[in-house]
């Protein structure tokens, strides 16, 4: 049940990795004193089982249903009041943007301005679009991202964030909308699905099948553990300014290899022996972006925001969720995720083996 007095939250994408965390994270922070409407298509990385504990919250709802759907999106919030929206839902994979853009045009973009149409028709208090530091592009020559970085995506998957971020930031200047925008760097914890370079190389050893590293794993990521991200995404919500964008990171840069042999030596550890053998350096992404780091100073210094957990004791409780929950693993990737896995990464290996020859 919503109650009317209750703070009502409009989470979409609440089934996936970062807002099922964040809908946790919520009812964690702020008990029963919240309502929490999980709006969600159940998309392939949806996955209601992330939300079992939820279930019987009182002031928990899901409706299943698409941002991009005017029909969908209106019928919500006639159902009632709604006080803050945190967009989550998108398409949020760059390899399967390559494969196809079309679900992320969509979804990402349409999906965006839908939600922020009918949040200015229904008095909405803040809307906040969770958006990527891909969106600045690559950073090739050193230096960090600030809020300030011209935004130059190079993936469809960034393509459609940012054009996401320009319909935010349109509402704002256009209709004076209460819109927050946050751009954060890679995300790792619980429930990430296992298509993402962490979840996928621990899946991967626990099958003992092969570790793909695009290129030489020179790629460098700027790491954030999921509550870290949620905590950031709470603060600018209450106490963010409308209009403003703020940076979320972790001061977390890692080559790709540095995180898959760390991975390799903390399985290693817990039972899991002979990763390294299993490494395969595999064709690299198209456009792949050689470094991401954020420059998180304003979030700091405004909301007073800072990063609580370090990588080593984050990663050493990722690979623990994964290994305590290998049947929500197992239930992914028996599914729809071999057939996609089998279409992007046979002809890497396939090229991979060529190349050697
Ligand atoms: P995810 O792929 O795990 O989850 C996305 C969720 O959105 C799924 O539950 C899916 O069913 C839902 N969804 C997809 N299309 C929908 C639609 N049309 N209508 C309603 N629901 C729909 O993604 P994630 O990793 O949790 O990312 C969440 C958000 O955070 C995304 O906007 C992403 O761009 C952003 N982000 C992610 C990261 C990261 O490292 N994962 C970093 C920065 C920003
Ligand atoms: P990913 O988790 O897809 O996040 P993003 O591309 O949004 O940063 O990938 C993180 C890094 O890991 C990126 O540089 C690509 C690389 N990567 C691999 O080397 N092998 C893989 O199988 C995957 C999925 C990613």
């Amino acid at each position: 049940m919503i109650s009317k007095n209750r703070p009502v939250y409009l989470v979409t994408g609440g089934a996936g990795f970062i807002g099922s965390n964040f809908i946790k994270y919520l009812f964690a922070r702020y008990g029963d004193d919240v309502s929490v409407i999980n709006f969600d298509l159940l998309t392939y990385a949806g996955n209601l089982d992330n939300l079992k504990d939820c279930e019987d919250r009182p002031g928990y709802k899901f409706v299943k249903g698409d941002i991009a759907s005017s029909e969908d999106v209106g019928r919500l919030f006639g159902e009632g009041r709604i006080d803050f929206v945190v967009n989550f839902a998108a398409e949020s994979h760059v390899d399967r943007s390559i494969i196809d853009s079309s679900p992320f045009i969509r979804t990402n973009i349409a999906g965006t301005q839908a939600l922020l149409d009918y949040s200015r028709n229904h008095g909405v208090k803040k809307f906040l679009q969770v958006s990527t530091d891909e969106v600045y592009g690559s950073l090739d020559g050193g230096g960090l991202f600030t809020e300030d970085t011209p935004l130059a995506p190079n993936s469809p998957y960034s393509a459609s964030k940012a054009s996401a971020d320009m319909l935010a930031r349109a509402a704002f200047k256009t209709y004076g909308s209460p819109v927050i925008i946050t751009r954060c760097s890679n995300n790792y914890g619980p429930y990430q699905f296992p298509e993402k370079l962490i979840p996928l190389m621990i899946a991967n050893i626990i099958k003992r099948k092969k570790l793909p590293v695009y290129g030489r794993g020179e790629n460098v990521r700027d790491w954030l553990y999921v509550s870290d991200h949620c905590e950031a995404i709470d603060a600018a919500l209450r106490l963010g300014s409308p209009g403003e964008v703020y940076n979320i990171g972790g001061n977390n840069e890692f080559k790709n290899i540095e995180i898959v042999n760390l991975i390799i030596s903390i399985m290693a550890s817990k039972g899991y022996p002979g990763g390294r053998d299993l490494i395969e350096f595999v064709q690299d992404r198209p456009g792949h972006d050689l470094r991401y780091a954020i420059d998180a100073s304003k979030i700091r210094r405004e909301l007073g925001f800072e990063p609580k957990v370090d990588f080593e004791r984050g990663i050493a409780m990722t690979v623990d969720w994964y290994l305590n929950n290998q049947q929500w693993l197992m239930n992914i990737i028996s599914g729809e995720y071999s057939r996609y896995y089998d279409e992007l990464y046979l002809p890497k290996y396939k090229n991979a083996a060529q190349a050697k020859k």
